[in-house]
């Protein structure tokens, strides 16, 4: 069957409530479309936990800044629709910037803790209060019990799910494992960016991460292992914004030889700006 294409606040409520009414569980698996197998990955989680599954598509514009790839983020709602109707995903809410941000729009939901760990906030400082504030409005407009995030985008998903502890959304955030290419490489709408020559490069950030990781198990400091994994990626020709192992639930710069740590990087190749972690 095909899913339900909603476009306004109002009728997505309707569709959800009726779920609630019958007490049907929902998840909601928030995009901005683009769609790939992480994106359709998330959703048969979401199938594991709830009844109905409710995708959501929108290219926020509150997490760009002004020079980065808003304009040409691919949207491609045709095939997205298409993609998302094949994992029978019950809705998919498709507002426009006017539906989500209204004229007198005047909130903004902003986080303290691992929305400023001096990762991606550093490099890109309006983005997570985008992220925030998106984020809480389709908690809220879906009344979904759970959500799926990508571990890919691993301060984000710490983020969104410190928010809704923080602010008491009834929502269980569920962090999926990142959907890795044949090589290795994260799956991301961005890929599709990269040309050949830095497609075959690309891979590199998770071989070095994968080196860095082992070389921690086997006893070497965090910093050495990551300051290693800088200059190899540079010798290689990307511009490295990070290369860091970060406690990984805080996100704090590690403090004892004992704690969980993530490794987390992002990268340019040429005008692609890449990121990815794994665990330690
Ligand atoms: P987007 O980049 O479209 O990603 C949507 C979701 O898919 C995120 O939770 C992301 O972590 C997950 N995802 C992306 N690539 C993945 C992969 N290879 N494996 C597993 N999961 C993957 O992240 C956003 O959109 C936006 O910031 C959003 C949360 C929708 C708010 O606008």
């Amino acid at each position: 069957m095909k899913p339900v294409l909603v476009r306004s606040v109002a009728e997505l409520r309707k569709i959800t409530g009726e779920w609630r009414r019958k007490d049907e569980k929902s998840a909601v698996v928030p995009t901005m479309g683009a769609l790939h197998e992480g994106h359709l990955t998330l959703v048969r989680e979401g199938f594991r936990r709830a009844d109905r599954v409710v995708a959501t598509i929108f290219v926020n514009p509150k997490q760009f800044a002004a020079n980065e790839d808003f304009g040409r983020y691919p949207r491609d709602e045709d095939s997205d629709v298409a993609m998302l109707a094949s994992e029978k995903v019950n809705a998919v809410f498709i507002p426009s910037p006017a539906e989500m941000y209204g004229p007198h729009f005047a909130t903004t939901v902003s986080l303290a803790g691992p929305a400023k760990a001096g990762l991606e906030d550093k490099y890109r400082p309006q983005f997570f209060d985008g992220v925030t504030t998106v984020v809480a409005k389709l908690f809220l407009q879906t009344g979904a019990d759970f959500a799926m995030f990508g571990e890919k985008d691993y301060q984000q998903l710490m983020t969104v799910t410190a928010m809704a502890r923080d602010l008491d959304i009834p929502i269980t955030v569920i962090g999926v494992p990142t959907v890795r290419e044949e090589d290795g490489l994260a799956k991301s709408s961005r890929n599709r960016y990269l040309s050949k020559h830095e497609r075959s490069q690309a891979v590199a950030i998770y071989k070095t991460l994968t080196q860095a990781a082992e070389k921690i198990r086997n006893g070497t400091d965090h910093q050495v292992a990551t300051t290693a994994a800088v200059r190899s990626l540079t010798t290689l020709g990307f511009k490295v914004d990070y290369v860091t192992a970060r406690n990984a639930e805080t996100l704090a710069v590690p403090k004892t030889a004992s704690e969980p740590l993530r490794l987390i990087a992002a990268a340019w190749i040429g005008k692609t700006r890449l990121i990815d972690n794994i665990a330690v």
